[in-house]
């Protein structure tokens, strides 16, 4: 912990969503370490994310030793590699918040919802790493374009997990990254916001868009 803070390894963090959510992490004051396949990936990645958020706290580091440093671990990884990075992390990340952001798609038909056999990409996890974890399923239904802009973003953030209080650390880190998060239930209800992401990529292909999802209370 620095600052009160706690600390995010953030695997992936050298792509898409992940490089999004730890450079809005990092902007929010976190100390980030992102993770790589590749330590030397990672150091890289994290050398351009400080030099343009300058006094921001970020590190890099190959998967096992950067979920080993945090205090959180998200992991943002293509499915393909979700099951293997798990094992990878599996040791290190007993009795921490494990946030999966992994909609489970199967190229080339991204557009189609394909769940897996457990439910979803977020009970696999779960699975996986045991119950000593807590796995906390968001951000699916984010476009990484968003994440990468400094502007607040349009789309709300559905939050699954077994443990509340996970599910609220995370709600409280979407909110410092600019984001509305609403708690969606136990993590087998991951599949709700996984599938939603194929419809999202339909969307976007008809209106050529970065679409997102809004939840109304209707009060
Ligand atoms: N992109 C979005 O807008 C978005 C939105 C919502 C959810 N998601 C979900 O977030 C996760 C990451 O998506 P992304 O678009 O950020 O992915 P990405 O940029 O293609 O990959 C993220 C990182 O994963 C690592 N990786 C591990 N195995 C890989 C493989 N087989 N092929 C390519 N990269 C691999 C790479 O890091 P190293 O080489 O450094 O290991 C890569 O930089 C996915 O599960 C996706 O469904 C994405």
């Amino acid at each position: 912990m620095s600052d009160g803070k706690p600390s995010i390894a953030v695997l992936g963090g050298t792509g898409d969503l992940g490089g999004g959510l730890a450079r809005r992490w990092a902007k929010a004051g976190y100390k980030v370490i992102i993770g790589s396949r590749s330590a030397e990936k990672g150091i890289n990645s994290a050398e351009e994310l400080k030099a343009s958020l300058p006094g921001s706290d970020v590190s890099g580091a190959d998967l096992k030793d950067a979920a080993t440093q945090a205090d959180i671990v998200a992991v943002t990884v293509p499915y393909a590699n979700h099951g293997a990075t798990l094992e990878q992390i599996k040791e290190a990340v007993q009795g921490k918040i494990v946030i999966d952001t992994t909609v489970p798609l199967r190229p080339p038909k991204v557009g189609r919802v394909q769940l897996p056999e457990a439910g979803s990409a977020g009970q696999e996890a779960q699975n996986v790493l045991g119950d000593d974890v807590r796995v906390v399923s968001a951000f699916q239904n984010v476009a990484a374009h968003h994440l990468m802009a400094d502007h607040d973003i349009d789309c709300d953030v559905l939050v699954s997990g077994n443990n509340v209080e996970a599910r609220e650390v995370v709600i409280g880190l979407a909110a410092d990254g600019g984001m509305k998060a609403w708690h969606a239930g136990p993590i087998n209800n991951a599949a709700a916001a996984e599938a939603l992401t194929s419809i999202l990529i339909q969307i976007n292909k008809r209106e050529k868009a970065h679409s997102g999802i809004r939840i109304t209370l209707g009060k």
